[in-house]
């Protein structure tokens, strides 16, 4: 049940328009990056977090690790222009056969309860997913012309965490870099090598923070934790 994580957080957060990387904004005074690496602290299951950084933010996020208590970060690398090229610099690091996690920091709201049934599913496949069936009804469009309905109830909406046996991942991310693809997420990588991939089903409330509303759903999901604490 033991696992690493390896956790990109080495953009630049353009989207969300905040004039800095958006893992350094505060949810009740504690920074994005926090919340998310707390999750990590508290499972008993994570054996070390493996940061991938922007050399910027490199002293910020050390003082934040040290202000915070973080004990499990084992190693800070530097990420890549993209996010892969991020993952794929801590990839090349680890070793042995164990089951990797990349986790995007800027995911705060992911749960323990999720992550130990993803893992669970990769001891058994060799990877798996978190996602959530697709709410919307989505269509196909060719120049701003319908040209199709995507039959809803086959597609899902996929979040990080992703699960790996590490040699699945290495193979997967060297395979990409001599072939230059760069894919969206790690497991659109592994389906390039044919491996297998379990849908772990997860919580709507495991959102990524893009864009500045997102913000606002942020505060509704604390709002809601803090309530259900108080019960
Ligand atoms: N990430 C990374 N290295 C990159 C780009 C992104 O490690 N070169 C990380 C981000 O820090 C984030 C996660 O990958 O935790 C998901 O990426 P995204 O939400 O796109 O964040 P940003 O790239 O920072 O935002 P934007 O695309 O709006 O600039
Ligand atoms: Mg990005």
């Amino acid at each position: 049940m033991g696992y690493e994580v390896i956790i990109p957080a080495a953009g630049q957060g353009k989207r969300m328009e905040a004039g800095k990387n958006k893992l350094l904004l505060e949810l009740r005074e504690v920074p994005v990056l926090i919340h998310t690496l707390k999750v990590f602290e508290q499972d008993r299951n994570c054996k070390a977090v493996h940061l991938a950084i922007h050399p910027d933010d490199e002293q910020e996020m050390k003082k934040l690790l040290r202000k915070y208590g973080i004990k499990k970060v084992a190693s800070l690398i530097y990420g890549g222009k993209e996010r892969q090229h991020s993952v794929y610099h801590v990839v090349k690091e680890l070793n042995g056969e164990g089951i990797v996690l990349v986790h995007d920091a800027a995911r705060p709201f992911v749960e323990i309860d999720a992550i130990s049934r993803l893992v669970e599913a990769a001891e058994e496949t060799g990877a798996s997913i978190l996602a959530v069936p697709m709410k919307d009804t989505v269509k196909k469009a060719n120049e701003g012309l319908v040209s199709e309905t995507v039959e809803r109830a086959s597609l899902w909406s996929v979040q990080t965490p992703q699960a790996f046996r590490l040699p699945m991942l290495l193979d997967a991310h060297e395979r990409a870099a001599r072939e230059s693809y760069v894919g969206t997420d790690d497991a659109s990588l592994v389906e390039r090598t044919n491996g297998n991939i379990k849908i772990v089903e997860g919580s709507y409330d495991n959102i990524k923070l893009t864009t500045p509303e997102d913000l606002y759903f942020a505060e509704a999901i604390m709002n809601k934790r803090m309530q259900g604490k108080k019960k």
